[in-house]
């Protein structure tokens, strides 16, 4: 299996992208209105989307609340170009980069979203971005996760021995995104998001492998 760049992988998939995911992901059809339904139904409410897509999440999420101010960040300019073409009608500032190195500021989302994205890092990579989204919430600010997990510790850990001995077999660069599953179990991915700083975080659905985390 040949590695990708992550928003190369992405971009070459964008067509047809919405419906293989409401059609060939188990559960699709209800986690994303599930998730939605997680997020804030005040007026005029601030929410974060990590790894936004094509906007699938959020095509839920407005319907049910057209009023909110969308932050969406995304790799993929293509993805997000589909994603804006969506929702013209809409609240939202768009950012072409990655959930890593993007700035999200103190204490200004009333919620923060993130579908189907976050399974490709390690526990230390999303300790720190945890951190950092913990400290852009406010006070009784929270984040709905809805991702893709691991079976089991072993399962989890043969999925990051198989993307290192890809990369060295590849020789690709070590600390570029490439697209490759590394999910962590469920109890590792509510031992980052506590580590962080978020106290209480709970399982609200699973469907086959994707859970929904609520995490305060
Ligand atoms: C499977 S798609 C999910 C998109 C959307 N949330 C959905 O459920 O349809 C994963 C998305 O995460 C984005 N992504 C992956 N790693 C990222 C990163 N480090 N920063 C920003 N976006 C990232 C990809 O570009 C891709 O659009």
């Amino acid at each position: 299996m040949k590695l990708e760049k992550m928003d190369a992988f992405f971009a070459a998939r964008l067509n047809g992208y919405d419906e293989h995911m409401m059609t060939e992901i188990e559960g699709a059809q209800e986690f994303y209105p599930c998730t939605a339904a997680l997020l804030p139904l005040e007026q005029e409410v601030n929410v974060l989307d990590l790894g936004c897509g094509t906007g699938l999440e959020l095509e839920y999420y407005f319907a049910l609340n057209g009023s909110a101010s969308v932050v969406g960040i995304d790799l993929s300019a293509d993805m997000l170009a589909a994603l804006k073409r969506k929702f013209a009608n809409r609240k939202i500032n768009l950012i072409c980069g990655s959930y890593f190195d993007v700035l999200f500021g103190a204490n200004r989302f009333d919620a923060a979203v993130s579908v189907e994205s976050l399974h490709h890092f390690t526990a230390a990579q999303k300790l720190k971005l945890y951190r950092k989204l913990h400290a852009a919430l406010t006070d009784s600010g929270y984040f709905v996760l809805t991702d893709y997990f691991a079976e089991s510790e072993e399962a989890e850990r043969f999925y990051f021995f198989e993307l290192e001995r890809l990369k060295s077999g590849q020789g690709l660069e070590p600390h570029a995104l490439y697209h490759y599953d590394t999910p962590l179990t469920v109890e590792h991915e509510i031992e980052v998001l506590k580590k962080a700083g978020f106290s209480d975080v709970r399982i609200m659905g699973n469907w086959k492998a994707t859970s929904t985390l609520l995490a305060r």
